[in-house]
């Protein structure tokens, strides 16, 4: 099964504006983000998935990496207008790390201070 970068369709763009024309700001991130991954050469390594809801709703825009045998990593307040590209960027880092540890200092400049929580691997 391939990785995976869930996005949670529900976001508001902000915590103070759930929608812009009637897009959320989730919906808007994903259809940047299947712009660009159309595009992607690594398309096969990880899908593109949504949700309703990654429980963090004070905090939007949310996603989330998953991967099996890797951590799970939470991003959040990320601006849904200016970010599909680097999250596209760290997943190549997600992805090329064999236990999915990837350093905060690794990440793209505008994400390292989103990253919210890293959760295990069942073990
Ligand atoms: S609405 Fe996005 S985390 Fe709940």
């Amino acid at each position: 099964m391939p990785d995976q970068l869930i996005v949670c369709q529900s976001c508001g763009f902000t915590a103070d504006e759930e929608k812009r024309d009637g897009e959320t700001g989730g919906a808007h991130l994903m259809k940047h983000l299947q712009a660009l991954y159309e595009q992607w050469p690594r398309r096969d390594e990880l899908a593109l998935e949504t949700t309703g809801c990654l429980c963090i709703c004070e905090q939007p825009c949310a996603i989330a990496y998953v991967g099996t045998g890797k951590p799970t990593y939470l991003f959040t307040d990320l601006d849904p207008t200016t970010c599909a590209a680097d999250l596209l960027t760290a997943a190549e880092l997600y992805l090329d790390s064999k236990d999915g540890m990837v350093p905060r200092f690794q990440l793209p400049d505008d994400l390292q201070s989103h990253r919210t929580a890293r959760i295990p691997p069942a073990s």
